[in-house]
C-alpha cells in the first residue's frame, strides 16, 4: 500500500470525459438564471426564518446583522474560490470533484464524506423546520396533530415527525422525475419566498423603534459555570471566560447564523447539468449569494428593530414580531411563505447530495451500481431514492439545533480545502482554461481560509467532537471500500492514462 496512492489526482480532462459517457451522462438544461434561482430557492431558509431571532436573543442583540454581515464576507471569499472551480471543472460533486483534481483521492473522499454532512444533514435540520411553520399554519386552522406524530421537540415518549418526512420522500419523487421539472417548481417558490421577504423588510420598516437599537452591541456577560464542551472551542483554547454578547458575540452569531448562507456552494453541484457553465456557473453562485446578503442583513435590521432583542420569539420570529405591533394577519402571511420557501431548501439540498454520491460512486469511491442514470429521466434515481429514505427517517427521529451547528462545521471545513485548492491547482496546472479566475490568488484563497477556520472555532467544542468522529467514520469506509475499489486505482493499473501529462496530474503523487 504505497502513501503516494492515497494522493494519486484525477485528471481533469478524465473528469469532463467521465461526464460524456452517455451512461452516466446527466441533462445539460441549466442557464445562469435557473443557477440563480437555484441558489437563492436554497439559500433562505431556516437561517433567516428561524436563527435571527436565536442569536439576538442569546448572542448578539441588534448586531446580528453585523453577524450576517461577517458570515457573508466569509461566504464571499468562499464563493469567489467556488467560482473559479466551478468554471474550471464543470463536473457534478462540487467540492469534492474540485479536490480530486487537485488535492488527491483521499482528500476527495474526505470533503465527499464531509459534505454528507452538510447536505444530508442540512435537508433533515430544515424539513424540520419545515414541520414546525405547517404545524403552526394547521393550528391556526384548528388541526392539532397528536404528539408522536410531530417529533421529537418537547416529547417526552416515541416520537417521529411525519410532516417532515413526508417532504423528504416526496421532493425525493420529484427529483427522481427530473432536473427541469424541480427547476420550475423551485422558481415559482423562490417567488414567493423573497416576496415574503421584501414584504417584512418594507412592511416592518414602519414599526421600527429606534429605542430598540441601544444597545447595538449589547454588554458582554459571562455564561454560567460548567458551560464547557458547549462553549466555542475559541474561548475555551485561549482559556478565555465563556460569555455572550459583547463584540465575541457578533462573532459567535455569525458561526451560528452562517448555516442561513448554506447552499451557495450547492449551485456548483449543478456544474454538469448547466448549458454554458463556463460563463453562467460564476454568474449563479455570486448573483445569489449578493442578493441573499443583501436581504438579510435588512430583515435583521428591521427586526431588531421592530422588537427589542430580549423578547424576540426563537421560533418564529419574523411573524411574532408582527404578532407583537398587533399584526397578526402579517404574522400568518410570513408563516405561510417561510413553509412554502423552506420546501425548495430541503430540496436543493436533497438534489446536491444525490450529486456528491453520484459522483462519488462514478469514481468507485462507493459502489458504482449507484451511477447507473435513469434511462427515461436521465436522473440518478439510486442515491436519490436511496438517500432520500434515509434522510426522510432522520428528518423524522432527530431534533435539530445542535444538528445546523454540525452542518456549519462540515461546509466550513469544505470551504477551506476548496480554497487550498484553488492555490494548488493554479501551480499544478496553470495551463487549464478558466473563464472565471479568482482575484488576487493567493490572498483571497488565503484570507477564505483563515475566514472559514475562524468561524469554525466560535463553534461550541462538543460539535468539534461530533466531527471528529464523523470524519474517522470516514476513513475506515475508504480504507475499508473506496480505496481497493477505486476506478482511477484500476485505469492506472491497467495502463489508461493516456492524456499527455501536466506538470503532475497524470502522474500518482
Ligand atoms: N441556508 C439554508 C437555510 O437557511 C440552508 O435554511
Amino acid at each position: 500500500m504505497s502513501s503516494s496512492s492515497l494522493f494519486r489526482t484525477k485528471r481533469v480532462e478524465q473528469s469532463i470525459r467521465d461526464t460524456e459517457e452517455p451512461e452516466h451522462a446527466l441533462k445539460k438544461s441549466l442557464s445562469a438564471l435557473d443557477l440563480t434561482v437555484f441558489g437563492v430557492g436554497v439559500i433562505i431558509g431556516t437561517g433567516i426564518f428561524v436563527l435571527t431571532g436565536q442569536v439576538a436573543k442569546n448572542n448578539a442583540g441588534p448586531a446580528v446583522s453585523l453577524a450576517f454581515v461577517v458570515a457573508g464576507v466569509a461566504c464571499a471569499l468562499a464563493a469567489l474560490c467556488y467560482a473559479e472551480f466551478a468554471s474550471t471543472v464543470p463536473v457534478a460533486g462540487s467540492a469534492y470533484t474540485f479536490s480530486y483534481a487537485s488535492l488527491g483521492e483521499l482528500p476527495a473522499w474526505i470533503i465527499g464524506w464531509d459534505l454528507v454532512l452538510e447536505f444530508a444533514l442540512g435537508t433533515a435540520v430544515v424539513a424540520v423546520g419545515w414541520s414546525g411553520y405547517i404545524r403552526s399554519l394547521l393550528d391556526n386552522a384548528g388541526w392539532h396533530l397528536p404528539d408522536y406524530l410531530s417529533g421529537r421537540e418537547g416529547t417526552p415518549g416515541f416520537g417521529f415527525d411525519i410532516l417532515a418526512a413526508a417532504l423528504v420522500l416526496v421532493l425525493t419523487g420529484i427529483l427522481v422525475l427530473g432536473m427541469k421539472l424541480s427547476a420550475r417548481v423551485t422558481s415559482l417558490v423562490v417567488a414567493i419566498k423573497v416576496t415574503v421577504v421584501l414584504v417584512v423588510i418594507v412592511a416592518g420598516a414602519f414599526f421600527i423603534k429606534g429605542a430598540n437599537y441601544h444597545p447595538f452591541i449589547p454588554k458582554s456577560k459571562p455564561v454560567e459555570a460548567g458551560a464547557g464542551l458547549t462553549s466555542p472551542l475559541v474561548q475555551l483554547m485561549f482559556g478565555w471566560a465563556p460569555s455572550n454578547f459583547g463584540v465575541m458575540g457578533i462573532f459567535t452569531a455569525a458561526s451560528v447564523v452562517f448555516f442561513a448562507f448554506i447552499g451557495f456552494d450547492i449551485v456548483a453541484t449543478a456544474a454538469e447539468e448547466t448549458r454554458n457553465p463556463q460563463r453562467d456557473m460564476p454568474r449563479g453562485i455570486l448573483g445569489s449569494l449578493f442578493i441573499c446578503t443583501a436581504l438579510y442583513v435588512a430583515v435583521s435590521i428591521v427586526v431588531t428593530g421592530m422588537q427589542h432583542y430580549s423578547k424576540l420569539s426563537v421560533d418564529a420570529p419574523l411573524a411574532d414580531a408582527f404578532k407583537a405591533t398587533g399584526h397578526p394577519w402579517f404574522a400568518g402571511f410570513i408563516s405561510f411563505g417561510a413553509a412554502v420557501g423552506l420546501t425548495t431548501v430541503c430540496m436543493v439540498l436533497l438534489l446536491g447530495q444525490t450529486r456528491v454520491f453520484f459522483a462519488m460512486s462514478r469514481d468507485g469511491l462507493l459502489p458504482r451500481f449507484f451511477s447507473r442514470v435513469h434511462p427515461r429521466f436521465r436522473t440518478p434515481h439510486r442515491p436519490t431514492i436511496l438517500l432520500g429514505v434515509v434522510i426522510a427517517l432522520v428528518a423524522g427521529f432527530t431534533s435539530l439545533s445542535e444538528l445546523a451547528e454540525l452542518v456549519n462545521i462540515g461546509t466550513l471545513f469544505a470551504f477551506v480545502v476548496v480554497a487550498i485548492s484553488v492555490i494548488i491547482l493554479r501551480r499544478t496546472r496553470p495551463d487549464l482554461p478558466r473563464s472565471f479566475r479568482t482575484p488576487w490568488v493567493p490572498v483571497v484563497p488565503i484570507l477564505s481560509v483563515c475566514a472559514s477556520l475562524w468561524l469554525m472555532l466560535n463553534l461550541p467544542a462538543e460539535t468539534w467532537v461530533r466531527f471528529a468522529v464523523w470524519m474517522v467514520i470516514g476513513f475506515a469506509v475508504y480504507f475499508l471500500y473506496g480505496r481497493s475499489h477505486s476506478r482511477l486505482a484500476a485505469s492506472r493499473q491497467a495502463g489508461e492514462e493516456t492524456l499527455p501529462g501536466p506538470r503532475d496530474g497524470g502522474t500518482a503523487r
